[in-house]
């Protein structure tokens, strides 16, 4: 299931590296002398209130895609995007998008969203600050009169954490192997996407074509410890990293844990040990930004008095080059071989997911910096190593990308935090890098 070619990102970006640098913000045809700001305090208090929407123990959430909290949070989602002047739909893939007409219709729209779905334990800002924070701005926009010239789309992707299905569904063709992907709620794909409010047999409605688009924005929280370390208000992303996903079975042969010699046994779960091993030797292997993970693993029969014959795990293989990551696999696949030939175990690795790396578009990287500047914050340029629905934008327009700090660089865990400040600077970068990009001609 190849989903794209990098090359068809590359041309985006050159596309995008096209677009003129930023103009001066002029709005509703006033010249403005200082940038315009969002309501920091009402923001932050839209993200305590998401995050009472499959709170958890741990202090989190487990607002997992496709479960009963992710959908009891759409009206309330759905009734922020309406407080802020929006035309609030469902599309056929399930997300939501609330539309806000622009002075020349003539124009592309311009969208900006994120995700409000979390990992099962997730945190309270991975995804969730940068949908309110586009809700956020967009209430500014109307309270503050401004009419851009673009139309604009705020969009809250479905599904983020389990692959980019609602960005996806949006911007590709999914095949039947994708409607079956399912996740920690039990729902498919497809079954996740009726669950939602959306129609999984006609997303030919919903899907955006190469082009439809003049530019997509995403604010996020960096989820590493980057900007936190060097002291900095704002990262500007220069690109996403591509994810390649494998389901990983190791076959060996189930005995009886007493009667069976060291010698004789097929211990898939001592394969399996020696896989994670392999994965992490051959990452760290040489220099580079790679990340290599086996973050899922099931054991079979799973008793104590059994030698394990089988199990079921997952690899996942990130980084900013495609061809690195193909490389990667394949160091990995060589070495589950040479693993399985030590004890008489086989491995067999089976592709479900395949992102491309997305270079962020450099027009829009100089216009969030310039944002930034303007506000005063203090900014970096650097890398995405998490995924986001921003890369499957990139396929059909020329996307930016703001990180804000996390503090300890804690993400996908109940103590991920991001402090109000930055969350509200963040909000303030993504409404000045819009009104710039809406006065690019
Ligand atoms: C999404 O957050 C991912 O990077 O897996
Ligand atoms: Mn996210
Ligand atoms: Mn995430």
């Amino acid at each position: 299931m190849k989903r794209r070619e990098f090359t068809r990102s590359m041309l985006a970006a050159s596309a995008a590296a096209a677009l003129p640098l930023p103009q001066p913000v002029r709005a509703a045809g006033t010249a403005r002398t200082a940038p315009l700001k969002v309501n920091g305090a009402r923001l932050n208090d839209h993200l305590t209130k998401l995050s009472e929407f499959g709170k958890n123990p741990q202090g989190g959430v487990s607002r997992v895609a496709y479960n009963d909290a992710d959908k009891a949070s759409r009206p309330f989602l759905m009734q922020l995007m309406r407080d802020a002047k929006l035309d609030v739909s469902v599309d056929a893939a399930g997300n939501l998008v609330g539309k806000r007409a622009g002075s020349d219709a003539s124009l592309k729209p311009i969208l900006f969203g994120s995700h409000t779905d979390s990992v099962p334990f997730g945190g309270n800002f991975d995804g969730d600050v940068g949908s309110l924070g586009a809700i956020e701005v967009a209430q500014t926009l109307s309270e503050q009169h401004v009419t851009t010239r673009h139309p604009l789309e705020v969009v809250i992707w479905q599904n983020e954490e389990g692959g980019l299905w609602g960005s996806h569904a949006a911007t590709a063709v999914l095949g039947e192997s994708d409607f079956a992907i399912t996740n920690s709620s039990g729902r498919s794909v497809r079954e996740g996407i009726a669950f939602l409010g959306g129609d999984p047999d006609h997303l030919e409605r919903t899907r955006r074509a190469k082009g439809s688009i003049a530019a997509y924005l995403e604010l996020h929280i960096e989820q590493g410890g980057v900007l936190e370390k060097e002291h900095l208000d704002i990262g500007v992303v220069e690109g996403i990293v591509g994810i390649h996903r494998w389901d990983v079975t190791v076959t060996g042969f189930q005995n009886h844990a007493g009667t069976t010699a060291m010698a004789d046994r097929h211990d898939a779960m001592l394969a399996a040990a020696r896989f994670v091993d392999a994965v992490n030797r051959v990452i760290t292997s040489e220099p580079g930004r790679q990340v290599g993970t086996v973050g899922k693993l099931a054991v079979f029969p799973n008793t104590p008095n059994v030698v394990p014959g089988k199990v079921e795990c997952t690899l996942e293989v990130r980084d900013l080059d495609a061809k690195k990551i193909d490389a990667m696999f394949l160091k990995i696949e060589a070495e589950a071989k040479k693993i399985g030939a030590m004890n008489g175990t086989t491995f067999a690795f089976k592709q479900v997911l395949d992102n491309v790396p997305a270079p962020t578009a450099p027009a829009i990287r100089a216009m969030i910096a310039a944002a930034a500047a303007d506000l005063g914050l203090t900014h970096k340029t650097m890398p995405s190593g998490a995924g986001h629905d921003a890369q499957d934008v990139a396929q059909i327009g020329p996307v930016g990308m703001i990180f804000v700090p996390s503090v300890g660089g804690i993400s996908h865990a109940p103590n991920e935090y991001s402090k109000p400040q930055d969350i509200t600077n963040g909000a303030n970068v993504l409404l000045n890098a819009l009104l710039k990009l809406d006065a690019a001609p």
